[in-house]
């Protein structure tokens, strides 16, 4: 049964969270956990769904409109007496008996969602509403993957779950951080009026296999350039920080969340921090020397500095990363090579 869950200033939510649907067990008894992965046929989703499948009492319902995302990444599910994918839009409702949400559907990388931006504020509130209308209705506890950009051009480096952000409303990049920004809103709403049981994780950038090829991601980018061979491009000036997430801690601290007793928001991101010419230095020294580095122009609202304060995440979660950047970006080039088809030279 669904505890009350504290919020980050240690309130107690006043209404108490809804039942289980009650035909979560009629019909049928099940111990078993029932878990919706929304956007699971994406990147982080993939890896999460790999994670929860582990485990025997989990069954895995993953919905995706397959925007970004690929049946190839599940395939090793797909038949799987646990397993169930079901092609479906979240800006569309959806009835399914479950336990726990994680809602990631929603194009993280900039060329994506800046393709159809009216598609994803959408995704992001109209997707967030039919999910969290979802979790109200069968009772389910639902995670939200939010992002650092709700940070915006941070003002306050590194940023805290306190921090407001510094966001532009009517950039090209609105439609996802503030789209992002109103999904956290309706969570907590929800959660205050109808006792919704919920988790956030504001993610920073997380790099590692099945990332999109060539989707604008620095990280993806770099690495394919890499094997292709290509020059690794640099936005000016190249100073602009980030830092990088591998994969398998990033589904580590989803999990923790979802299963811990706070409602966050909580950053979940790697605090160590690079630059972008850093990182192309890391990718070529890592992947291949014969490249060169060039610098290309910026684009608009791009962040100078990111860098998650993670002290929250380590005292609530006992949660930290344990991948250096330098040991997970080798871990991406098979996955590359395979999926660009280019062969190690010896
Ligand atoms: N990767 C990162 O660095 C990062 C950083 C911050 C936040 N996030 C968040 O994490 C989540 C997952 O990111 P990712 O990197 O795996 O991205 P991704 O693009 O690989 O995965 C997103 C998935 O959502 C699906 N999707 C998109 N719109 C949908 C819709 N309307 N209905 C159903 N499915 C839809 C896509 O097909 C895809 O499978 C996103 O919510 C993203 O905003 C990611």
């Amino acid at each position: 049964m669904a505890k009350e869950a504290s919020n980050t200033n240690g309130s107690v939510t006043t209404k108490p969270p809804p039942s289980p649907s009650p035909l979560r067990n009629a019909k049928f008894f099940q111990a078993n956990m029932r878990i919706l992965v929304t956007g699971g046929a994406g990147f982080i989703g993939s890896h999460l769904v790999d994670r929860l499948m582990e485990n025997e009492k989990n069954e895995v319902i993953v919905a995706d409109n397959y925007f970004t995302g690929s049946k190839d990444n599940l395939k090793k599910w797909i038949g799987h007496p646990r397993f169930e994918l079901i092609r479906h839009d979240v800006t569309e409702t959806l009835l399914v008996e479950v336990d726990q949400i994680y809602h990631l559907a929603c194009p993280a990388s900039p060329i994506f969602y800046k393709y159809n931006p009216v598609k994803t504020i959408k995704t992001n509130v109209i997707g967030t509403l039919n999910m969290l209308g979802l979790a109200k209705r069968v009772g389910a506890r639902i995670l939200l993957t939010s992002t650092s950009e709700v940070y915006g051009d941070p003002l306050m480096h590194p940023q805290d779950e306190t921090y407001w952000g510094n966001v532009n409303p009517i950039g090209v990049r609105s439609c996802y951080d503030e789209g992002k920004r109103v999904a956290e809103t309706l969570m907590y709403d929800y959660h205050r009026q109808h006792g919704i049981e919920i988790r956030i994780a504001r993610i920073f950038n997380t790099y590692g296999p099945r990332m999109n090829i060539d989707d604008g991601r620095v990280v993806s980018n770099f690495i394919a350039q890499a094997v292709r061979g290509e020059p690794l491009t640099v936005q000016a000036p190249g100073t602009q920080t980030r830092s990088f997430c591998y994969v398998s801690d990033m589904v580590d601290g989803l999990i923790r969340l979802m299963e811990g007793d706070n409602t966050g928001p909580i950053n979940i991101g790697n605090p160590g921090e690079f630059t972008m010419l850093e990182l192309a230095e890391t990718v070529k020294e890592l992947i291949n020397p014969d490249v060169e580095i060039i610098s290309v122009e910026n684009t608009p609202d791009d962040p100078r500095q990111r860098k998650p304060d993670i002290t929250k995440a380590k005292e609530l979660l006992g949660w930290e990363p344990k991948i250096k950047l330098r040991d997970g970006l080798p871990l991406m080039e098979d996955d590359f090579r395979t999926r660009l088809g280019v062969t190690r030279k010896n």
